[in-house]
């Protein structure tokens, strides 16, 4: 292995993985790819604080490899693999477990807020959930953590594990650091600009999938809520259009104001659908891409186990040291 930087990040198998996915996360993830050694994770553990179909789970994880794969991450250049292949995830989560205090789970507004979406399943899972993040980024000696603004705290806390580990037992940890792009790291949804686009709404409306047609793309970006007036503009004071506007942005890669500008006078019906039509021409080829990948599953089940022998042997180095600072016999 040579010096280069390490890269760590992880989606979960859960909902219909869509565009703020895309843009706060996977979207950086192809540029660190071409410079560092990238690890690129299936959480299917961390899903599973939510309950979720084993009908159709396995679908669901094999469904995050081929978008993985569809927008161009490289298992040639990264390391895809599923989380619950690497057994290091949990047996890392376990000691940190111990090393967690109470209060510092309790504030986090993650398991706040799911807490009440799910009141009737807040299992301890669910409350652990960061401390497996911070196992994630912490057996791989991560120097990057590439996300969307809604890990921040969760990333705060890997920090203090592993200060707290390497304070308590000796220097084992590389201390991460968060990756939260200034653009797109809060991609709002589309039928309420206040809140962040999320793959769990139960209202399709709420989000733009990846893998939804043209027609369905068409329509959500139709029904968008938009602010009153009808200037086109980025603005604190129009958060729904300045949400569609940032998406146009990154999907075309056109300047902000250059967009501001086309539409200087044209009102939202124009804007929308001229918005709608770039969104479904950034997807056709990962869809197309999608597609393929999907009549050729042993494939993709091949680059996912080649992908946590790789992973399996970086945890494993890490676990050795874990096990030997804090006295197993192992
Ligand atoms: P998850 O599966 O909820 O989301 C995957 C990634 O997408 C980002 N994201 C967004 N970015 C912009 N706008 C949005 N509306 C939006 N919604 C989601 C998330 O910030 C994330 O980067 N806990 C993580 C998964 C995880 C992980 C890790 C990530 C587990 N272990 C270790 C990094 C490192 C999560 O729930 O992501």
């Amino acid at each position: 292995m040579t010096n280069q930087k390490r890269i760590f990040s992880g989606v979960q198998p859960t909902g219909n993985l869509h565009i703020g996915n895309y843009l706060g996360a996977i979207k950086n993830w192809l540029e660190l790819q071409e410079k560092y050694q990238c690890v690129f994770c299936i959480v299917d553990y961390h899903a599973l604080t939510v309950r979720q179909n084993p009908k159709i789970f396995q679908k669901k994880i094999l469904e995050v490899a081929k978008i993985y794969l569809a927008a161009g991450i490289d298992p040639e250049k990264s390391i895809i693999f599923v989380q619950s292949d690497v057994l290091q995830h949990t047996e890392l989560t376990w000691i940190l477990n111990t090393l967690t205090k109470i209060p510092e789970l309790n504030r986090m507004t993650q398991f706040k807020e799911k807490s009440e979406r799910f009141e009737k399943n807040v299992n301890v899972g669910l409350f652990d959930y960061p401390v497996l993040m911070a196992a994630d980024i912490l057996l791989y000696q991560t120097d990057i953590v590439p996300v969307g603004d809604d890990q921040t705290q969760h990333i705060e806390l890997t920090k203090i594990l592993a200060k707290r580990f390497n304070k308590i037992y000796g220097p084992v940890f590389k201390i991460p650091e968060g990756l939260i792009k200034k653009e797109g790291a809060r991609i709002m949804a589309l039928d309420n600009p206040m809140k962040k686009m999320s793959k769990s709404s139960t209202n399709p409306a709420n989000y733009l999938a990846l893998t939804d047609s043209p027609e369905i793309i068409r329509k959500k970006i139709k029904s968008a809520v938009t602010d009153s007036g009808k200037e086109i503009k980025l603005d604190l004071q129009k958060p729904a259009v300045s949400n569609l506007l940032m998406i146009y942005h990154l999907l075309s890669q056109q300047p902000i104001q250059e967009i501001e500008k086309k539409y200087q006078s044209k009102g939202y019906a124009e804007f929308k659908s001229g918005l709608a039509e770039i969104i479904v021409e950034f997807l056709k080829p990962f869809q197309e891409k999608f597609q393929e990948l999907g009549k050729n599953e042993d494939y993709v089940k091949n680059v996912l186990s080649e992908g946590a022998e790789k992973a399996q042997a970086l945890a494993e180095e890490t676990m050795k040291k874990v096990r030997k600072k804090i006295g197993l016999i192992n």
